[in-house]
């Protein structure tokens, strides 16, 4: 059995373990203006994963929650916050520290951004099969992400690429290098003007830098397997 990724465009994704357990990262949907279903429309969850505290990731942290049952992930201080404003169950981890969430290892690691609260972080999943993915976060370029490439053997990483507020295209093609996944899929692109409209820079880049690397397109609300 494989796992499902489904993009639920910007920084959202749901992860559908093989063994049906269901994490997702960032689920922002209520404000979101391409977002591809209602927070209604989420199955039940078991965890939801935070990578920082910016209203375009948390800003859903409790109605996702109470919707769906999941525990909420992130930084102390920022599940602290979302802990008063109604998340009945959290769980505060920080960055180097590993977690096992249901047969899937929860790693967060750093990301450089601002954040509300807590500090911007990025998370590495590994699963009971041996499948490893990597969520960046929002974030710049940082050579540490060479650190993650070696420590972990990744299958799957997810990368912004929109610019203005995290790496452009270039920058991420460059992540490439460090990170050394088998496949990318492009995030935090086209969801307001001022970020990227198109992966084109993207794919142009990493084509020239990675070419070891898959580059995966989809559209919001598609998924694929790993
Ligand atoms: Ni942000």
């Amino acid at each position: 059995m494989a796992h499902r990724l489904k993009w639920l465009s910007h920084s959202g994704w749901q992860i559908t373990a093989a063994n049906g357990s269901v994490y997702l990262i960032d689920p922002w949907l209520s404000q979101n203006p391409v977002a591809p279903l209602k927070i209604e429309d989420l199955p039940q969850a078991a965890y939801v994963l935070l990578t920082h505290d910016h209203g375009d990731h948390a800003g859903d942290a409790v109605a996702v929650t109470k919707h769906t049952g999941a525990t909420l992930v992130g930084q102390p201080e920022t599940v602290g916050r979302y802990n008063k404003a109604g998340a009945e169950k959290v769980l505060g981890m920080n960055i180097g520290g590993s977690v096992d969430l249901g047969g899937v290892i929860v790693t967060m690691v750093d990301a450089y951004h601002s954040s509300e609260t807590g500090t911007p972080a990025g998370y590495v999943l590994s699963f009971d099969d041996g499948k490893v993915l990597y969520h960046a976060g929002d974030t710049g370029l940082h050579c540490n992400m060479a650190t993650w490439g070696e420590l972990f053997t990744i299958d799957v990483a997810l990368l912004p690429i929109g610019g203005h507020y995290t790496m452009d295209g270039r920058q991420a093609a460059k992540a490439l290098r460090m990170l050394k996944p088998k496949k990318v899929l492009p995030m935090h692109y086209k969801t307001f003007p001022v970020l990227a409209a198109t992966a084109d820079d993207f794919l142009r880049e990493a084509a020239r830098e990675a070419p070891q690397t898959e580059v995966v397109v989809i559209e919001a609300g598609q998924d694929i397997e790993f």
